[in-house]
């Protein structure tokens, strides 16, 4: 079942500390979402393994919380906050201006693996809203146009190197 592509050397040291400890799945799954940036199938297995949780509850812990995630995440990830402030100060067409110029939709990874657009809610910084994150870098009072013109950047950023 597992595959031998995913190194689990790191998933291992997780599990030689937290498999045996009641309750600890949650502690499991985020670390080595911290480890993998999302959860890997192989993974699932690898723990249930060493923990006897069965993979389909497994599953349906990692997918009742909104934290995990199943699909690996392109290089930059896009956080737009859906919250109250962002909302009422039009996140929403800010989202569909980033889906339409990158082709994807909330959740989603572009195809050459460079951004993941993900809705969050309230990001921290209401005063600045809209606001969205790429990689832990607040951008804030935003439009559109200047959603387009950061992801541009990340772009051109990427092709320089
Ligand atoms: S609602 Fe968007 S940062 Fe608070």
């Amino acid at each position: 079942m597992e595959n031998s592509a995913l190194d689990l050397k790191p998933l291992d040291e997780i599990l030689d500390e937290l498999a045996d400890q009641y309750g600890s799945m949650i502690s499991i799954l985020q670390r080595t979402q911290e480890v993998y940036g999302y959860l890997p199938m192989d993974a699932i297995y690898h723990i249930s393994e060493r923990t006897g949780v069965s993979p389909a509850k497994i599953m349906g812990t990692a997918t009742f919380y909104a934290q995990f995630r199943l699909q690996p995440i392109g290089k930059y990830l896009i956080m737009l906050c859906k919250g109250t402030a962002c909302h009422v100060n039009g996140s929403d067409a800010i989202g569909d201006v980033i889906s339409g110029e990158l082709g994807i939709e909330n959740g989603e990874t572009t195809e050459d693996g460079l951004f993941t657009l993900e809705y969050v809610a309230c990001l921290g910084c209401c005063s600045l809203s809209p606001v969205m994150m790429i990689n832990g870098e607040t951008y804030g009072q935003l439009d559109g146009k200047k959603a387009v013109k950061i992801i541009n950047d990340y772009r051109k950023k990427e092709a320089a190197q």
